[in-house]
C-alpha cells in the first residue's frame, strides 16, 4: 500500500473500494451519533497555499471526530523554498505530527515533500490533481446507482478534476466520456497512465470535443471552474473558450435524466446555470458532505486503523 493519497493511480481497486466502504459506515454512524475515536490523541498538519472551503473544513472537523485535532499552516509563516526547503518542513513535521494535508499550486512539490516526509502526505489539491474530492464523488455516485454500470460525463475544462476522475475511473474500471475543446484536454501524461490502467481494469475512457455526445445517454454529469484557482488573469479569455461547454437544461436534457455534480465552489452562470446548479437532480452537497466522510475513511486508512 502507498504510504501516500496523492494520485489514485497509484493506489489499487481493492483499496480505493475498502476507503469507500468505511467511508459509507462512517457516515451511518455520525448520523446516528457515533463519533469513533479511531485517530484518538493523533495531529495532522494542513499546509495551504491556496483557499479552501470545503478541503480545510473537512479535514479539520473529520480529525477531530475521529479524536485527533488539526493544525493549519499558511505558506506565509513556513516559508516554503525561501526560509527553508520543502525537504526540511516534510522532515521536520514528520517528527511531530501523524499526516500532512497539502494543498499546492506545484504537484512536484507535494511528491518532493511525501518523499522527504515518514508520514503519510495527502493531496488536498494541486494544479495537477484533487484526488480526495474524487472519492467524495465516488462515494457520491455508489449512493445512486452501481459505479460498475454507471455512464459518468465531464464537460468543461481538462483540469485537475477531470484529471483525477480519468484516475478513479481508470483504477475502478468505470465508463467516463469527457469532453473539452481539443486544446484543453485532460493532462497528456495523465491520459496515457490511465489508458494502461484502463487496459488491465476494463475501463472505458473517452474523450471528444463534443459536450452533447458525451452527455448523452449519461448517468452522471460531471463539471467544474473554466478559471481554476491561480488562472483569474485569463478568466476572460477562458469565459469565451469554453462558452459552448456550459452545463445548461438544454444540454442536461440529452442525458438519460443525469444526476448533475460538481466539486465547487461553482462559477454560477459561466459553466454551470443556476437552475441545473440548484435543480432537483443536483447532487452538489451530498459532494460537499461526503468530502468529510471520505477524508475520515481515508485518514484511518493511511493512518494504520482496523477499523
Ligand atoms: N471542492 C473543494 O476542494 O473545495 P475547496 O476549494 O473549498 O476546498
Ligand atoms: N479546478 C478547481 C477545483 C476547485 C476545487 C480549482 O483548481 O480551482
Amino acid at each position: 500500500m502507498p504510504k501516500d493519497f496523492i494520485a489514485l493511480c497509484d493506489w489499487s481497486a481493492e483499496d480505493l473500494l475498502a476507503i469507500l466502504d468505511r467511508a459509507r459506515e462512517l457516515k451511518e454512524l455520525l448520523h446516528g451519533g457515533v463519533r469513533p475515536q479511531t485517530l484518538q490523541g493523533r495531529s495532522l498538519a494542513m499546509f495551504f497555499e491556496k483557499p479552501s472551503l470545503r478541503t480545510h473544513v473537512t479535514f479539520e472537523a473529520g480529525i477531530s471526530q475521529l479524536g485527533g485535532h488539526a493544525i493549519l499552516l499558511r505558506p506565509e509563516q513556513v516559508g516554503i523554498g525561501t526560509r527553508e526547503s520543502p525537504g526540511d518542513v516534510a522532515k521536520n513535521l514528520s517528527l511531530w505530527v501523524d499526516g500532512l494535508v497539502a494543498r499546492t499550486f506545484s504537484h512536484a512539490l507535494v511528491e518532493e515533500m511525501a518523499s522527504a516526509a515518514t508520514i503519510p502526505v495527502i493531496n488536498g489539491l494541486t494544479d495537477l490533481l484533487h484526488p480526495c474530492q474524487v472519492m467524495a464523488d465516488l462515494q457520491t455516485i455508489g449512493e445512486r446507482a452501481d459505479l460498475s454500470r454507471s455512464v459518468i460525463a465531464y464537460v468543461g475544462d481538462g483540469n485537475n478534476m477531470a484529471n483525477s476522475l480519468l484516475y478513479g475511473a481508470a483504477v475502478l474500471g468505470l465508463e467516463l466520456r469527457i469532453a473539452t475543446p481539443a486544446s484543453h484536454r485532460p493532462a497528456h501524461r495523465v491520459r496515457k497512465r490511465a489508458d494502461e490502467i484502463a487496459g488491465r481494469s476494463g475501463a472505458r475512457l473517452h474523450w471528444s470535443e463534443d459536450p452533447a455526445e458525451a452527455v448523452r445517454g449519461a448517468n452522471f454529469v460531471y463539471t467544474d471552474v473554466w478559471t481554476s484557482m491561480g488562472q483569474e488573469d485569463e478568466r476572460d479569455l477562458r469565459k469565451s473558450l469554453f462558452r459552448n461547454y456550459q452545463l445548461n437544461a438544454e444540454l442536461l436534457a440529452q442525458s438519460d435524466e443525469a444526476f448533475v455534480m460538481h466539486c465547487l465552489p461553482a462559477h454560477r452562470g459561466e459553466e454551470i446555470t443556476d437552475e441545473v446548479l440548484d435543480g432537483s437532480r443536483s447532487l452538489i452537497f451530498d459532494q460537499a458532505e461526503n468530502r468529510l466522510h471520505a477524508q475520515k475513511a481515508i485518514l484511518e486508512h493511511l493512518l494504520g486503523v482496523n477499523p
